[in-house]
């Protein structure tokens, strides 16, 4: 026993000293703080923006940045475009400040750097997480490249809301989804090394519940239950920090009557504490000084000492820090290990960066122009257009085309490269870009006239009648519908998602001819069509699709590739409908109409939590997609049907391919808790996987549910399990059939 207790001594001696010993950088960073002021260590908290950067955020004080840099003032850089630019400025933070700390680069590099890939909404329909990581990957390459070694991205913030235009950068509405989506992207933008110079730093974003302001509002306020918070919008930030995210950016918005960038919870007991983040926090643009405009600080000052108690380590932009840090500091209201810690924190990125190292790792005039725009990379970036594009009606078979077929391609967007790239595409230039003329002329051999019929919000002279004349001599009426790639992103809200007008008169008026209509929906979020859907026989979402959009378009429009694109938010009927979520509670009076209430004679006897006149039903439920094949899901098998906490779940099924092509589908698995110590979802994805294959062909599909995939915020507020019944559902979309059951014990 004596020889137990002696092992056990100097077991738990050895993991202390294992604890307290400092790592390289650690010493490191030690050192080089031993010799900085308190003015240099406030220059590291600071991110400035030269005024010729690209401006992503309202104008500010003017900055002397050059009289900074020389200073060791700055501690990062935002929207410095150009590979020359980068090494300048490098050169004036190394060679003139007094200790040399190089500057850390950052930009939005969101869903592509040069070449662009489909937006982040558009990517998560592929449900392709080795896609997406390998999108991030190449981001990353050519981002590094150019100089840039900071992006700010993943964007992890799950809406259930299309009002609210950033639903674009996100992965939609659902947590397990948006959990892998931003797991990968982390992993493709980091890799396994920080410091390898074809690596970028990932940033978190926005911390937290930025997706659900009121209203669907951008900034707005966002006010949720703890429990709703840690159920639904919690998870993929999570994910991306387990997957070792080592930034995190602040979100605009209040959360809980404290806006995010003064929220200690947030930042410190949740972020740092809870969950373990070991990286820095960078506030968004100007959204600490906003804390006035919050109306909880007074000034600048004010604000500054919000967010340093809050432990948020860089501030963006708006240099409070800088201006105010060192009075704050002499007048007793922040300590210097405060400021320390955040100082450390981004020094040690720094140095895991390799920037300590070499600062100029990342970027070089040559090399950017060397590693971008590579041919694999557009092929690539092809691939996973042609992987995000979901189709939601196909009548009569109208898809695909006939590769001779007389095609009137009409509409704004039909050579419109910036409706190809969409909001926030890095540094993408939109005349590289394949629009849909581009694409569909290289592949289709009959006549192709093409019409602009109307601008997205207004006619245009004769533009309709010569849209008729052209679809009344063609086979088919292709017609690129949706909104401009400007109207998606920050600062994008809508109150209406329906088709604008002008768009509704030019589809009608082509309707007419008679001659079948296929529309190409361009957008950057889910449209509400239930008043123009029975206008089309085709509906093909194909979003802001990327540098080589038009190619992918072609190949599905031609069925050289089947789509295979599942809804990742849902798409409502109508505007009075949102915010929208497939996975909503039951309420104490659920219903099971499909119709709304239709007559003025039910009002008092359907006493259901339902619209008047309105389904409760979306147009297009989340995980739909059609293909040019058909699938079927048999043979549910649940290996172990009576589980006890804690263990996993395997549930099996056969896919098979019953159509004459080949194609690919998501398998998707959903669960419902059937009684619980609080509400839970009607149905929550818990699984799901592409399944290729050939026509005639079937794959047995496994799932294994994990105990975690089963937790959820209790009563007592725990995240955890609870024994009871569970029904489980697989299937092409949330509306799932093929049922079975297990009790966890
Ligand atoms: C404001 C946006 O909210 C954020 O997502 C972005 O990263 C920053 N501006 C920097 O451009």
């Amino acid at each position: 026993m004596k020889r137990l207790f002696e092992c056990l001594a100097v077991a738990v001696v050895l993991s202390f000293s294992a604890c307290t010993q400092k790592t390289e950088a650690e010493k490191f960073v030690d050192d080089l703080m031993e010799k900085m002021t308190l003015r240099e260590k406030l220059g590291q908290m600071t991110q400035v923006i030269p005024k010729t950067g690209v401006i992503t955020g309202p104008e500010g004080e003017p900055m002397n940045i050059e009289e900074l840099l020389k200073a060791g003032e700055v501690g990062s850089m935002l929207g410095v475009r150009r590979a020359e630019q980068i090494e300048k400025y490098q050169r004036m933070a190394v060679d003139s400040s007094r200790l040399g700390i190089p500057v850390l680069f950052g930009f939005d590099i969101i869903h592509g750097c040069k070449v662009i890939f489909p937006i982040n909404l558009a990517a998560a329909c592929s449900w392709d997480i080795d896609a997406i990581r390998q999108s991030a990957q190449i981001a990353a390459y050519e981002s590094a490249a150019t100089g840039i070694a900071w992006t700010f991205s993943p964007m992890c913030d799950i809406s259930a809301d299309p009002r609210w235009g950033r639903v674009s950068e996100g992965a939609g509405e659902d947590p397990f989804l948006g959990s892998a989506v931003s797991r990968a992207m982390v992993e493709g933008y980091q890799g396994t090394d920080l410091s390898d110079s074809s690596t970028i730093l990932a940033c978190v974003k926005h911390f937290a519940a930025y997706g659900a302001p009121e209203a669907g509002r951008d900034y707005n306020t966002v006010d949720m239950s703890e429990r709703m918070f840690r159920d639904r919008y919690l998870p993929p930030y999570k994910s991306a920090i387990d997957a070792g995210a080592m930034s995190v950016m602040s979100s605009f918005n209040d959360y809980d009557g404290i806006p995010a960038s003064g929220n200690k919870w947030l930042m410190k007991d949740l972020l740092k504490d809870e969950l373990g983040f070991k990286g820095f926090v960078v506030s968004d643009y100007h959204a600490v000084i906003e804390m006035v405009d919050h109306g909880v600080a007074a000034d600048h000052k004010e604000a500054a000492l919000k967010s340093l108690k809050a432990y948020l380590d860089m501030e963006m932009v708006s240099g409070s820090y800088l201006n105010h840090g060192e009075e704050l500091v002499e007048e007793g209201l922040i300590d210097m290990d405060a400021i320390d810690q955040m100082c450390r924190s981004i020094l040690l990125v720094k140095y895991y960066l390799g920037l300590f190292e070499d600062p100029f790792r990342y970027g070089g005039v040559e090399r950017a122009k060397a590693s971008v725009y590579k041919p694999e990379h557009l092929d690539f970036a092809r691939e996973v257009a042609r992987e995000s594009m979901v189709l939601l009606k196909n009548d009569n078979d109208v898809l695909p085309l006939d590769e001779s077929a007389d095609i009137a391609l009409i509409g704004p967007y039909v050579s419109d490269g910036d409706a190809m790239l969409g909001s926030w595409a890095g540094f993408g230039e939109k005349d590289k870009a394949i629009t849909y003329e581009q694409g569909i002329r290289e592949r289709f051999k009959g006549r192709i006239e093409t019409v602009r019929g109307c601008d997205p919000f207004s006619e245009v002279e004769g533009g309709v009648q010569k849209a008729v004349r052209a679809a009344s001599k063609a086979d088919v009426a292709v017609l690129t519908l949706g909104y401009p790639g400007v109207m998606s992103g920050e600062a994008a809200s809508m109150a209406t998602v329906e088709l604008p007008q002008a768009q509704k008169e030019l589809l009608e008026a082509v309707r007419k001819t008679g001659t079948p209509v296929v529309v190409l929906l361009v957008t950057g979020r889910p449209m509400a069509l239930e008043s123009v859907e029975s206008l089309m026989d085709g509906l093909l979402v194909v979003w802001h699709p990327g540098s080589e959009g038009g190619r992918a378009a072609a190949d599905l429009l031609s069925g050289d590739y089947s789509p295979s694109g599942h809804l990742a938010m849902t798409f409502p009927r109508c505007d009075g409908q949102i915010p929208i979520r497939y996975n909503h509670k039951a309420t104490g009076r659920p219903t099971d109409r499909v119709q709304g209430v239709l007559s003025l004679d039910n009002l008092k006897k359907y006493y259901k939590s339902c619209y008047l006149f309105t389904p409760n039903t979306p147009l297009y439920p989340f995980g739909y997609g059609l293909s040019y094949t058909h699938f079927a899901f048999d043979s549910l098998e649940i290996v172990n049907p009576e589980p006890v906490v804690g263990e996993d779940v395997t549930v099996r099924m056969r896919v098979s391919n019953t159509g004459e092509r080949d194609g690919a589908t998501v398998a998707q698995l959903y669960i419902h808790d059937q009684v619980a110590s609080t509400t839970r979802p009607v149905r929550e994805l818990k699984g799901f996987k592409r399944v290729d294959l050939k026509a005639g062909e079937s794959k047995v599909v496994e799932f294994v549910l994990k105990a975690e995939d089963m937790a959820f915020c209790r009563e007592d507020m725990k995240f955890a399990q609870e024994p009871g019944d569970f029904t489980v559902w697989v299937g092409e979309d949330c509306n799932a059939s093929l049922e079975g059951r297990f009790t966890v014990r």
